[in-house]
């Protein structure tokens, strides 16, 4: 995998710029901008080695439609800001948009085309996109470490059609992630929590090979409890996991990986409500599971001081809303803990987690933060991560 800063002529080329600004929105502002701030440096490096950028990003998941309320102008707005210079936001059809439309201003350095998954070739993979996307620059570079699990045409295909290269940021990422499962200590535990049930749930099931404690929390613990045969209301679930579930459970008990899962959670009539303990034994129809209960908190902390390395992907409840944001928190405060007494190697992945970690101030506090969520698993499955191999 070559990167970018090892010697590639950059001078006069026009990069097109692989972001993953999938930065949490609410009505147009940005609530966390720590992905935006971590690309920051790679751009302006491209800037002094006068060249020409096309930065392409998704936010959200519009499914190929266009979506006002996901579009990258706030995203463009405040990264405009951080480089003090202006950027172009496209919102002119890809399909119609030539090499020779673009940077015909020479003060022109930076572009940025409309949220690209408002294209449904992009999660097709389609070649032909790709091509067209590829035909507007000389060089590719995936500076998205945390979309490089997705077989999308802008991580995947892009890379066929011109020289490709590492960003910055990517790189530290793998090198950090690599450094660490080279040199991991057990008892390893691995908590998962977050809404992403469907891009998570597959994972289990090969981390129990590698792992002693497997903790699920999250939207994931709902589809345990069902599958425990326990009610679960109008609680966030993936539908048919039955059988993964259940594969979950046979393999863990053959590999002696402990699955814990929450036997006290808070519940809400909906997401703006209060939150009330109750035991997953005694969920009504109309409650929602928003959070874990002080019980399980007991367990997952009892868990994290027995372990030597913990690695933390998902958040525990719906913290958006304070009253549900409590399990979070304090499964933080205790990785935090133990992490600053040497007592275990931490390691924290996703958007919504590190948004956790820096509402109450602990950005600092472990040993490795990754912006990456889907993909940080992925990479600690031992997979090959689509984007990556497209590099090298
Ligand atoms: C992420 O937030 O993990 C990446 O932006 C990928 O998003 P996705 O899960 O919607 O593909």
């Amino acid at each position: 995998m070559k990167s970018i800063d090892d010697n590639v002529d950059l001078n006069q080329k026009k990069i097109i710029l692989r972001l993953d600004l999938n930065v949490p929105l609410n009505n147009g502002n940005i609530t966390d901008t720590t992905r935006i701030d971590k690309i920051i440096p790679t751009i302006n490096f491209l800037l002094k080695n006068n060249s020409k950028i096309i930065i392409i990003s998704h936010v959200g998941r519009p499914k190929g439609k266009i979506l006002n309320e996901l579009s990258l102008k706030p995203i463009c707005d405040d990264i405009k800001k951080k480089i003090n210079t202006n950027i172009k936001l496209i919102t002119k059809n890809i399909n119609e948009i030539k090499a020779s439309d673009l940077f015909n201003n020479p003060n022109e350095k930076v572009l940025m085309l409309e949220n690209i998954r408002f294209y449904k070739e992009e999660e097709e993979n389609d070649t032909n996109f790709a091509k067209l996307i590829s035909s507007l620059g000389d060089i590719y570079v995936n500076e998205a470490f945390s979309c490089s699990h997705r077989t999308h045409s802008s991580i995947h295909k892009i890379p066929k059609f011109l020289p490709s290269y590492s960003g910055l940021q990517l790189n530290t990422e793998i090198n950090a992630l690599k450094k660490l499962t080279s040199k991991i200590e057990r008892p390893i535990t691995c908590i998962i929590g977050g809404s992403k049930i469907s891009t998570k749930i597959d994972i289990i099931k090969n981390l129990i090979y590698k792992f002693d404690n497997i903790v699920i929390v999250g939207g994931m613990a709902n589809n345990i409890l069902e599958y425990k045969g326990l009610q679960i209301g109008n609680s966030l679930k993936e539908e048919n996991c039955k059988k993964i579930v259940e594969e979950i459970f046979s393999i863990s008990e053959k590999q002696k990986c402990k699955i814990i899962y929450p036997k006290d959670v808070l519940v809400g009539k909906n997401l703006a409500d209060v939150s009330k303990i109750k035991l997953s034994t005694d969920i009504k129809k109309d409650d929602m599971i928003l959070d874990i209960g002080p019980e399980t908190i007991k367990k997952i902390k009892n868990i994290i001081k027995i372990s030597n390395t913990v690695f933390w992907n998902g958040p525990a409840g719906y913290f958006e809303n304070s009253n549900f944001a409590n399990g979070s928190y304090e499964i933080a405060k205790e990785i935090a803990e133990n992490t600053k007494n040497g007592k275990i190697y931490s390691v924290i992945g996703g958007g919504d987690t590190v948004s956790v970690i820096k509402k109450i101030n602990l950005f600092s506090s472990f040993n490795f933060v990754s912006t990456a969520g889907g993909a940080f698993l992925e990479y600690l499955e031992g997979k090959d991560l689509p984007g990556i191999s497209a590099l090298n």
